[in-house]
């Protein structure tokens, strides 16, 4: 670099650590010293130590600090990292913080952020024997991602479960260098390490049941019980544990230690069920790290989050993660409400009593927030204690406190009967939790009927019918109200989330002491979707051993389902329509047989993310800044030097699915690159879902390929057709090649 650049650069930075400096949401003192992440500049070849060994990279990292240790006499070096950034975390004032700008090799200090794992609510055990992984079996059945390492970060794991067993888990591959902190680990669960500010005697052990959970859907193993058998997506794949949440919160420092790890040990599929809100790429540290595992070749799996029905509230927004929205099953635990007017409303409960306990006869309705009091409406415990609800059903609205608050209230005002009803931004979305007391949980439409029965009747009634586990709910799959929905705002207007899994009161493995506790319990969360993605991402690395990730990615994505079981565009728990899933759904339903086989896949090189990158513009400053700005983001996210004399816009990456916005002009094109992972001769035939109120018209309407890695490029060009709608209106379509046996789709986003 050029002494004048090298000047405007460091004339720039105070700017970068202001602009992450404002993410901090408490404001500080200045003597109070905190977490930081600080990337560094890729040291020169020809630096005086050793880089490659972990004792002269912990001195280098030493050598930006004031000092070895806090007053308090505990290190402050905290973390060095190896491969998921150029950098090291480490406790600090702000002021320290910010007078490590003059030093030469420093890029970006940014404070540790808080990340939440993604899962609804906390879950009560549901004593039901039924257990149906979703999707089906044919897969595992012909396929369980033997050999393949899937890296959990998460709360830890619980390795005597009999989900985690490993019979019949061949020895873990050759390649393999992760270690176990943890008795009972085996040849399931091969590695197990938990990070918690450099702490280096924190057991892995899960306290929470989160990591346990999503492992269990990941890859456990087969796990027979009474009525059913139990597995997750890759039986036979193993499980490496980076346990680096505590008290259902997780920190970027430790997450990034985590991951580090986790390429170190070479893991081939990497889970993360957690995340915060959007930021910009290269400040988002699940984003960075991620983008270093995927140069190793790792998949990485991620949640979209629990956002919705917010728009664009949504995680993990990088083209090189793959990001899983939650959709509900067909399987529903059902509590029917019948009213005093007859009418039927059929809700959910896991807590199904017996007639003999609870029988099935007319009670008073109870709606403690009729007058309009929003914490009685809620049931707060508080608004409750001066009414006599004995005997009675209590009406109250899902959500806004622990509804297991709720259940205390009512069960401490003598209710007989509880019925949760979802708010309109809840919809449709019911859990099938197991309550102290008899109870229901009803859609938003259903709590609204309640509501007017109630509104017109002087001495409302209802009772309870509870008719146990029940499949071929409809509409099934549809996408779940709490699913984080796009559109995306920090990655150039990608489509994210990129697909649905389950995600809606998933069954799995659950930790437990005692002998006679039950062995799975029901959770929901995007956490647990990406959990389903990941397993399959599994099999399909075991079946491709030689495939990149974003060969992965573009088979996960074009072969999901558009279309739910009965052939409809899948259906929106949250709108009550079907108008707008691809911002909730990505491409559609996860689905494993046909990710298997894709026959086309849209490839990603290394290169072209960075091309990508430099495209992205984050900031708005003007030239020459910005260019060197982009120099610096991007080298944060590529750990090198980038000259960002290539760049490309985000709708030019070879990503599997098409997102295109307008803006001024009224027509737009963008080229993709199909690759055959086919060995025979093949050819793809277009078919076209126009998006309203635009042309598409195709370069080619017909691929052939001949033999494997055959690669093939078409044009599409978008023109608006009729009138041109309002700014920011969202269109969509589908592009499909498909031949004699496959059909590969890519959703199509449209924004005007
Ligand atoms: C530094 O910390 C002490 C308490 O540890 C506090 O009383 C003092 O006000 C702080 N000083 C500044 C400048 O924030
Ligand atoms: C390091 O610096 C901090 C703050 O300046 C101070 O409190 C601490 O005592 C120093 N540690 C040593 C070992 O000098
Ligand atoms: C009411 O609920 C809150 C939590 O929502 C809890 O902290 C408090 O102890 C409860 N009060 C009573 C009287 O149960
Ligand atoms: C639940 O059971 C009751 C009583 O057997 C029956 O009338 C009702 O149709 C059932 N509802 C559902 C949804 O299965
Ligand atoms: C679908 O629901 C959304 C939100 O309720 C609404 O804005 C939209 O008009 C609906 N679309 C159709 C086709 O009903």
């Amino acid at each position: 670099m050029q002494p004048l650049l090298l000047l405007l650069l460091l004339s720039v930075l105070p700017f970068v650590f202001l602009l992450s400096q404002s993410q901090l949401l408490l404001p500080i003192t200045n003597n109070q010293t905190q977490t930081y992440i600080i990337h560094l500049k890729d040291p020169a070849a020809a630096h005086p130590l050793d880089l490659h060994s972990t004792a002269d990279l912990k001195i280098w990292h030493a050598s930006f600090l004031p000092n070895a240790t806090l007053s308090s006499g505990e290190p402050r070096l905290l973390y060095s990292y190896r491969h998921a950034i150029t950098g090291f975390a480490a406790s600090l004032t702000p002021q320290e913080a910010k007078s490590m700008e003059s030093i030469q090799d420093f890029i970006l200090a940014c404070p540790d952020r808080r990340l939440f794992l993604h899962t609804t609510y906390t879950p009560r055990f549901l004593n039901l024997d039924e257990w149906t992984s979703a999707g089906g079996s044919v897969w595992e059945k012909s396929f369980y991602g033997e050999g393949a390492v899937i890296g959990v970060v998460d709360t830890g794991i619980s390795p005597n479960h009999p989900s985690f067993s490993d019979d019949g888990i061949p020895f873990p591959p050759i390649k393999w260098k992760g270690r176990c902190s943890l008795t009972g680990c085996n040849n399931k669960v091969i590695g197990a390490k938990a990070f918690r500010a450099g702490d280096r005697n924190v057991s892995p052990l899960d306290l929470d049941g989160h990591g346990t959970h999503v492992a269990g859907i990941a890859a456990g193993n087969f796990v027979r019980f009474a009525g059913g058998t139990a597995s997750g997506m890759a039986p036979k794949a193993h499980l490496a544990v980076y346990k680096a949440c505590f008290g259902g919160e997780c920190r970027d420092s430790d997450v990034l230690a985590a991951v580090d790890q986790a390429i170190d040990d070479r893991v081939s599929v990497l889970l993360i069920p957690l995340g915060g809100m959007p930021l910009p790429l290269y400040q988002d540290s699940v984003a960075v790290a991620s983008f270093a595992a995927v140069g190793k070749g790792i998949v990485v799996c991620a949640s979209a989050g629990n956002g919705g029905p917010r728009k664009s509230e949504i995680s993990h927004e990088a083209p090189w993660v793959v990001t899983a929205g939650a959709s509900s099953a067909d399987r529903r635990v059902i509590a029917t409400v019948r009213l005093g007017n007859g009418v039927d409303l059929v809700g959910e409960s896991g807590f199904q009593p017996p007639k003999e306990d609870f029988p099935t006869s007319f009670r008073p309705l109870a709606f403690p927030g009729i007058d309009g009091d929003p914490a009685a409406a809620n049931c707060h415990n508080r608004s409750l204690a001066d009414l006599d609800l004995r005997g009675k059903i209590v009406l109250c609205f899902a959500g806004d406190a622990e509804n297991t608050d709720k259940f205390h209230a009512a069960t401490n005002a003598g209710a007989a009967a509880v019925i949760l009803m979802n708010r309109r931004r809840h919809g449709f979305t019911t859990r099938s939790d197991s309550h102290d007391l008899p109870a229901s949980h009803l859609s938003y439409m259903d709590g609204r009927l309640l509501r007017s029965y109630i509104y017109s009747s002087s001495s409302a009634v209802a009772a309870l019918i509870f008719n146990g586990t029940v499949y071929g709910a409809r509409p099934s799959p549809a996408i779940a109200a709490f699913s984080s929905r796009g559109p995306s705002l920090m990655n150039g207007g990608l489509l994210k989330p990129d697909i649905i899994a389950p995600g809606v009161n998933v069954l799995s493995a659950w930790p437990s002491s005692a002998v006679s506790a039950p062995l799975f319990k029901f959770m929901s969360g995007t956490s647990m979707a990406a959990a389903h993605v990941a397993g399959v991402a599994a099999l399909i690395r075991k079946k491709h051993p030689r495939w990149s990730p974003a060969m992965i990615h573009s088979a996960l994505v074009t072969s999901a389902s558009n279309l739910d079981l009965d052939g409809n565009q899948l259906f929106d728990e949250l709108s009550y329509n079907n108008s707008g899933s691809l911002l909730a759904a990505g491409a559609g339903q996860l689905h494993p047989a046909g990710a298997m086989n894709p026959g086309l896949v849209y490839d990603i090189e290394r290169k072209h993310f960075l091309h990508y990158l430099c495209g992205l513009g984050y900031s708005s400053t003007e030239l020459p800044y910005r260019r060197l700005f982009l120099m610096t983001q991007v080298r944060v996210i590529a750990k090198q030097m980038v000259s960002c004399d290539k760049s490309m816009g985000a709708e030019e990456l070879n990503y599997p699915s098409i997102s295109v916005r307008f803006g001024s002009s009224p027509e737009k094109a963008v080229v993709r690159t199909a690759k055959s992972v086919r060995k025979r001769s093949t050819v793809y035939w277009a078919r076209i879902e126009e998006p309203k109120g635009v042309r598409m018209d195709l370069s080619r309407y017909e691929l052939s390929f001949s033999r494997a890695n055959q690669e093939e490029s078409f044009e599409i060009k978008f023109r608006i057709q009729g009138p041109r709608p309002g700014r920011g209106h969202v269109s969509q379509g589908r592009l499909s090649w498909v031949s004699r046996t496959r059909v590969v789709s890519s959703p199509i986003l449209i924004i005007f």
